[in-house]
């Protein structure tokens, strides 16, 4: 694909390329719809799957763009591996590029882990899916590809990131994205979970959720990392947490019956996102899970040089 050998981040990504890997997402939800799904682009293509933190959406929605482009997918995951008998991540890492995958498709809860494996395996391409609190760029894409839509483009559109944006991946690269793509971040957060010079990436800031609602195109709620807080800190209680920052009906309506609901799930109910706006006529969540797919089958096409012929 066009100059990318790696996925490694929304960093580094020209408006073309992520333009590219949408709309060639957008041509293989085609695929996805058939009764029969299907398409030999991914035929003779080895996908392994490594996942050193829990997934559900990414880790399954990788293995199904996989299958469903005829590649051979693999799934590995931390507590199988032989990093729990005491095995580097990098010889782990190594073991698997031996058995001459096209494709290594890894999580880990440390940043830049991707790049630093690339240095050091050659013959095959690596895809983030999600590093530590650092880069989540095919949730970026998914998101990207739910709104062309209803958007067309995202240029000059405002979405509302609201929660725990200090710890959160998926933040990062939309903040990232937003700047290669012309639309714009609100970032709602209490100041604990706010990183340190967030404005740096042109965003705007809010403490207040009610002041950022109105103009806002999309919501994007966000989970509080639990697993990433090294003390709990960082709110009172769930329940001032909820009503600070949670998504309900009345801030939903003071927003406009045109603007959409995003979460990367896992969502906590209750928390950050009442049921009845996760479930709302507004709500994108499961499009978003749906277009996971999607977007996944055109990195891993695009990676394994058949996002033209597709
Ligand atoms: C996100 C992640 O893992 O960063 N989830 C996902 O990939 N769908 C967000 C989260 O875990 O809260």
């Amino acid at each position: 694909m066009k100059g990318i050998k790696h996925l490694f981040g929304i960093a580094g990504m020209s408006r073309e390329q992520i333009n590219y890997l949408i709309d060639l997402g957008d041509s293989f939800t085609e695929v996805n719809r058939r009764s029969i799904k299907k398409a030999p682009t991914l035929r003779g293509k080895t996908i392994i799957n490594l996942f050193f933190e829990n997934s559900t959406r990414t880790r399954t929605s990788f293995e199904i763009a996989g299958k469903r482009l005829s590649g051979d997918v693999i799934n590995i995951s931390a507590s199988t591996s032989a990093t729990s008998k005491g095995e580097t991540l990098l010889d782990t890492a190594r073991t698997l590029a031996a058995m001459q995958p096209h494709v290594l498709v890894i999580r880990h809860s440390l940043a830049g882990t991707c790049e630093f494996l690339a240095e050091h395996l050659e013959n095959c391409a690596i895809v983030n899916a999600g590093d530590g609190a650092h880069e989540h760029p095919t949730q970026i894409l998914t998101d990207l590809l739910t709104l062309k839509q209803p958007w067309g483009s995202p240029e000059g559109k405002v979405i509302t990131m609201v929660g725990d944006i200090a710890h959160s991946r998926v933040a990062r690269s939309h903040l990232l994205a937003a700047k290669i793509m012309g639309y714009q971040m609100r970032i709602v957060a209490p100041k604990t979970l706010l990183p340190s010079q967030v404005e740096r990436y042109g965003c705007e800031v809010f403490h207040d959720f009610d002041e950022a609602l109105p103009g806002s195109d999309a919501i994007y709620m966000l989970r509080v990392q639990t697993e990433r807080l090294t003390d709990n800190c960082c709110f009172p209680s769930i329940r001032e947490y909820h009503e600070a920052y949670g998504l309900n009906m009345k801030r939903l309506k003071s927003a406009g019956s045109d603007c959409l609901v995003m979460h990367p799930g896992p969502m906590n109910r209750g928390v950050e996102i009442t049921s009845d706006v996760a479930d709302s006529v507004q709500s994108r969540v499961l499009a978003q899970v749906d277009m996971g797919v999607a977007v996944r089958m055109a990195v891993l096409a695009a990676l394994c040089g058949g996002g033209d012929e597709a």
